[in-house]
């Protein structure tokens, strides 16, 4: 029988993310504890990290237990993921050992790899993650490769904290495209409409040009969540009719998908939706919403210095959760 892992939250129940989520509040408000005493868990980052790298080390460590760093090709060997492989490239070991012997010494495995950005059709094959999974004999948790779900409970926590009150049913909820110089991956934004139509709330996605819609993976999925909750998702390009009367604004930058790798055609259309930036004017708007971002942001490209020193902005209270909900993660699968 496989491991339970988390890769994804529309894998998990929503009894079990509640749960989760649960217990993350309770870590808030009591952070030490003992639950992964004995037990150790390897954090493999194949990109950098600021925030995800911290909150997992540092939660493990609260929690007795231990966290093991490696950057594979950095400071530890790089791994073929590729079956049947002949192996005389640069990589040292495939993933069929990798991942059975980490198995051998640590009770979780956490992967961070982001998509190449020359194929999308090879990137949404997850194939780094799905490897782990696949060969691991241990829980594997997703630290962000095309979804970024660690990130989705840590934003519903914010939301909730916010609202003072789990239920977000009702809430109108805008994921907006924003200006970035270089295409960014859309792990964070297929997450956002994720999640919060998991959570029953209605959901506009805010983009550029029909362009910047999300893999129909997600799109479709969006759908059906909002059709199981009781919430809606649409898909609009017009900005002013997007934040109008909008309770939350969540921001993400992601290049456009039928650009994939030849990103020197999509960067004059990007380059013309600078205005996307979330500002005052915008915020105006709304219904009084919070902003929020998944960090790091570069200020005045993203959001305004004013729409990040509001009172509105809920993204610390967010990247602060990354810890709480890792906690509650590697204390539900460690005991599993
Ligand atoms: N939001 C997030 O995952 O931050 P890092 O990239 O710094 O880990």
């Amino acid at each position: 029988m496989n491991p339970p892992h988390f890769l994804n939250t529309q894998d998990w129940s929503r009894v079990d993310l509640d749960a989760l989520l649960h217990q993350a509040a309770q870590f808030r408000l009591s952070p030490l504890g003992s639950q992964l005493s004995g037990k150790s868990i390897a954090l493999l980052f194949f990109n950098p990290s600021m925030r995800t790298r911290t909150s997992f080390e540092l939660g493990a460590h609260q929690l007795s237990g231990k966290a093991i760093v490696l950057a594979p090709g950095k400071d530890a060997w790089p791994i073929e993921f590729e079956t049947g492989a002949v192996m005389d490239g640069d990589a040292e070991e495939h993933i069929a050992e990798v991942a059975r012997v980490l198995s051998r010494y640590v009770d979780m495995i956490g992967v961070r790899a982001f998509p190449k950005f020359r194929d999308w059709s090879e990137d949404r094959q997850d194939r780094v993650l799905q490897s782990f999974a696949r060969y691991a004999t241990v829980p594997v948790i997703n630290m962000e490769t095309i979804t970024h779900p660690c990130q989705e409970l840590a934003h519903i926590m914010a939301l909730q904290q916010h609202f003072g009150t789990t239920d977000l049913r009702g809430r109108k909820y805008v994921l907006t495209w924003t200006y970035h110089p270089k295409p960014l991956n859309t792990a964070v934004a297929n997450s956002a409409l994720t999640i919060a139509t998991r959570y029953g709330m209605d959901v506009t996605l805010l983009c550029p040009t029909p362009e910047y819609a999300l893999d129909d993976r997600y799109m479709e999925l969006a759908r059906r969540n909002a059709e199981d909750t009781g919430g809606s998702f649409r898909m609009t390009h017009a900005i002013d009719e997007a934040y109008e009367g909008a309770h939350v604004v969540y921001a993400k930058s992601w290049g456009a998908i039928p650009y994939f790798g030849r990103w020197e055609e999509e960067k004059p259309i990007r380059d013309a939706h600078r205005h996307f930036i979330v500002d005052e004017a915008k915020m105006a708007r709304t219904d009084g919403a919070v902003f929020s971002h998944c960090l790091p942001l570069r200020r005045n490209v993203k959001a305004t210095d004013a729409v990040m020193d509001s009172t509105a902005c809920i993204a610390i209270d967010e990247a602060e959760n990354r810890l709480h909900v890792q906690k509650a993660i590697m204390a539900a699968l460690a005991g599993s």
